[in-house]
């Protein structure tokens, strides 16, 4: 099993001060220790990218955002490029949350889109892939996650494969406290290996991380972390919270 990666997703929570409060306090709940088999993240909002770069700095957190575009700069107003985010000191971004997928009407692929620009600026991408409930009922939520997959991954390489990440967050999980149980983590991680085994090989299927994420708190973060297949998470909620979130990292690399 390769490092645990727990990576938390601030959205749209946290003032500017708030932001490096939250920063600082994660900081200093942390040995040194959890990095040597752990990588740990945050993902603030892109106005306190900024000031959590600064607090973190050589802390052993990462820092990460929560969209990209797909230019590389000119007139897209509203927009933040990849080389914006390198200057400010990101190394990973999300691409494909659900909730940008169902408020921002992101498809497949645009998030493609997305994902290319970040690894082509040597950014980290976190593809988020995840079902509706009606899709779990129905279900229909392997061929619905592997559509993401196939069409997320459109045009990038096997060598490009080693930087990437890919979060399994059923939609369903998201922020209601109904996580998966272990054992749906572990066979939709399972699945999500054998559809990259597919596009790739079992090398790049082996190599890749899979988070999970969908209502991990510091309960439920254990048995979580602990199924088959399971690399690490994505967490939301619980992530604004520095005692639960530190206590989290902790569980992770202490498995
Ligand atoms: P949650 O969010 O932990 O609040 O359920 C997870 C996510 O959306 O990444």
């Amino acid at each position: 099993m390769g490092r645990k990666l727990i990576a938390g997703n601030w959205k749209m929570n946290l003032e500017y001060k708030e932001s490096e409060r939250t920063a600082r306090d994660i900081v200093s709940k942390l040995d040194k220790k959890v990095f040597q088999n752990t990588d740990v993240l945050v993902c603030p909002s892109f106005v306190s990218l900024g000031i959590v770069s600064k607090t973190i700095k050589d802390s052993g957190i990462k820092l990460g955002a929560q969209d990209i575009y797909y230019e590389n700069d000119g007139a897209y107003t509203g927009e933040v490029s990849a080389s914006m985010l390198r200057s400010v000191g990101c190394e990973y971004v999300i691409a494909g949350h659900s909730e940008r997928r169902k408020y921002i009407h992101e498809t497949n692929k645009i998030i493609n889109r997305k994902v290319r620009k970040a690894i082509e600026f040597g950014i980290k991408p976190i593809l988020c892939v995840g079902e509706s409930l009606e899709e779990r009922e129905d279900e229909i939520y392997e061929g619905v996650v592997e559509k993401q997959i196939i069409e997320g991954l459109a045009e990038i390489s096997k060598d490009n494969m080693k930087d990437l990440v890919i979060a399994y967050e059923p939609v369903w999980a998201i922020g209601t406290g109904l996580n998966a149980t272990p054992k749906q983590a572990s066979d939709m991680h399972l699945f999500i290996g054998k559809v990259i085994s597919k596009i790739y090989d079992s090398e790049t299927s082996n190599e890749l991380r899979i988070l999970y994420g969908g209502s991990v708190n510091g309960k439920n973060s254990g048995e979580i972390l602990s199924a088959k297949g399971v690399d690490g998470a994505l967490i939301g909620g619980a992530s604004l919270k520095p005692d639960e979130f530190s206590e989290i990292v902790k569980i992770a690399s202490a498995l």
